[in-house]
């Protein structure tokens, strides 16, 4: 039978290991990006192999034109969620694509790259105007009112919160998953990558599925 003090001193272990273990899962979550987007953004796969991820939206681009998903049939479709006050993610991401599209050379002519907003509180047609020209020439930038931005971030499973930040002039920021989406020429999901995947493999994966 064990001593009163060696069971105290193993329930301390325990529960420092316990402890230990709960900081680490955490870590986890905030540290690591893909952690974050495989519990924040579930693709479900459907029973006849199409993950259930896109749909129908009509939006107002960056020159104040109402677009639709349709007005794209034809093309592929690169779609990014963000907001143009993001810090870090979305700068990092839009130039990932850019990069990417310009080493495509002329099958980039295919692709149509999108950044949807999740702020359409700030993101006007002339706020995104500005901010996509400084990525890319071809880049489209989209917003709407908050109902149809909520239903596109939600077609496309995209996770989004807004977060006090008392740094921002507006005194908020916006949390969200930050996958980058392939469409294909039908509307349909083809892929998915994350914002780490590096320009030669994002490059060479969108040149083999736009073929
Ligand atoms: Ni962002």
């Amino acid at each position: 039978m064990a001593s009163p003090v060696v069971s105290a001193a193993r329930a301390r272990l325990a529960l420092f290991l316990a402890a230990g273990l709960a900081l680490g899962a955490l870590a986890a979550v905030v540290l690591v990006p893909n952690v974050r987007e495989r519990l924040f953004t579930p693709l479900k796969i459907s029973s006849v192999g199409r993950a259930l991820v896109g749909g129908p939206f009509t939006l107002t681009d960056h020159t104040g034109k109402r677009v639709s998903d349709t007005d794209f049939r034809g093309k592929f479709l690169l779609v990014v969620f963000g907001f143009t006050f993001c810090p870090d993610v979305c700068p990092s991401e839009l130039q990932l694509i850019s990069a990417a599209l310009d080493a495509l050379g002329p099958k980039a002519e295919r692709i149509v790259p999108l950044f949807i907003t999740i702020d359409p509180e700030r993101d006007t047609p002339g706020q995104l105007a500005t901010y996509v020209k400084s990525f890319h020439p071809r880049l489209i930038g989209l917003t709407g009112t908050p109902s149809e931005i909520e239903a596109v971030a939600k077609e496309y499973r995209v996770y989004v919160r807004k977060a006090p930040d008392p740094k921002s002039t507006a005194g908020y920021s916006m949390d969200h998953s930050a996958l980058i989406y392939l469409m294909g020429p039908d509307g349909a999901y083809l892929a998915h990558f994350t914002p780490g995947i590096g320009v030669e493999t994002l490059g060479q994966r969108l040149s083999g599925l736009v073929g």
